[in-house]
């Protein structure tokens, strides 16, 4: 694939079934089973909220800084491998706190697997995320537990079940978090409708959109998202594994393009919706995107890192200068 910047991938998402049956026996939790392919096979899901049940559950493997240096670390090896040049990743701290895991113990596991990541020349930063369906209340409780870390992250997002958790109760910890000088984005538009998206803009001003293909239902609102060149994090896998559109080659991703959208492909859980970010390229390759699409779908994704801009103009000459592979 062409250089580029994964900007929507969730850590926990990345727990491949072996590494779930490593940790359980490590840490001693008893599984439904141990054989990988049979996890592989549960792996099929109606809807966000089936999938959200499953992979919430899965994370009480993790219990010691280790089991989540190990996680990351088998991630951000794949990403550097794939080629790219940057990682902005989510994780979801009030899943490890409810599970009796401390924000020291996630935030050292995690710490130490980015630092290794980026003395091997991977730029790649975390991106701490409110579960929406736990409140307001409790995101500005993890927040400010989160501010002794505050060095170690830099962005908070918005993510679980969107329908019926609409973005407006959030703008209180959102406006604590743009004080604390951390970037914002949400999840809106991925289950739930076009406001989900506006709300998100207006009333947490966030700087992307993680997902937001149902924008494309509201011509008023591409407009504007047009006009302002807000990013929009697109994930196809996703999208087709938790039918939020029937099948691939209906994904609206050649229409967003054609509208002028600035969106970047991405990888959401790649362990459970069938691969990591070359797949979804792949997989918009197979909609019949040609050269010219895919490198401004890398360079979207460049430009809307969370990055300066000298580090940009660098990464861009990277991209031009390399060739797109054959498949
Ligand atoms: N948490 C992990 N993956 C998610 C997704 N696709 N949507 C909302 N929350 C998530
Ligand atoms: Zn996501």
């Amino acid at each position: 694939m062409l250089p580029a910047a994964e900007l929507h991938v969730h850590l926990e998402g990345t727990l491949e079934p072996e590494l779930l049956v490593a940790l359980a026996a490590r840490n001693g939790v008893a599984l439904p089973t141990t054989d990988v392919e049979q996890w592989r096979a549960r792996y099929v899901f109606g809807d966000l909220q089936a999938f959200l049940d499953i992979y919430y559950a899965n994370l009480a493997v993790l219990r010691t800084p280790q089991d989540f240096a190990d996680l990351a670390t088998a991630y951000l090896d794949r990403a550097r491998a794939a080629g790219l040049l940057r990682v902005e990743a989510f994780f979801d701290p009030q899943v490890h706190l409810d599970n009796g895991v401390g924000l020291d113990v996630v935030f050292e596991g995690f710490g130490a697997a980015f630092d290794a990541a980026r003395a091997r020349g991977l730029s790649c930063d975390l991106i701490l995320c409110f579960l929406r369906d736990r409140g307001a209340d409790a995101a500005e409780e993890v927040l400010r537990a989160a501010m002794p870390f505050r060095e170690q992250f830099i962005g908070v997002g918005l993510d679980s079940a969107e329908v019926g958790h609409p973005p407006a109760p959030f703008a209180r910890v959102f406006a604590a978090a743009a004080a604390e000088g951390l970037h914002r984005v949400a999840h809106a538009g991925e289950e739930g409708g076009p406001e989900y998206v506006r709300d998100a803009l207006d009333l947490l001003g966030v700087e992307r959109i993680d997902h937001g293909i149902r924008a494309m239902e509201d011509p008023e609102l591409v407009r504007r998202l047009v006009d302002e060149q807000v990013p929009l994090t697109v994930c196809p896998l996703s999208n087709v594994a938790l039918r939020a559109v029937p099948e691939l080659a209906a994904h609206p991703l050649p229409a967003m393009l054609d509208a002028g959208l600035r969106f970047t492909v991405n990888s959401d859980d790649p362990a459970y919706f069938g691969g990591y970010v070359e797949a979804n390229i792949a997989a918009v390759r197979s909609l019949g995107l040609d050269e010219t699409a895919l490198r401004t779908l890398a360079r979207n994704s460049i430009d809307a890192a969370f990055v300066p801009h000298e580090q940009k103009s660098a990464w861009r000459s990277v991209l031009d200068a390399s060739e797109l592979p054959s498949t």
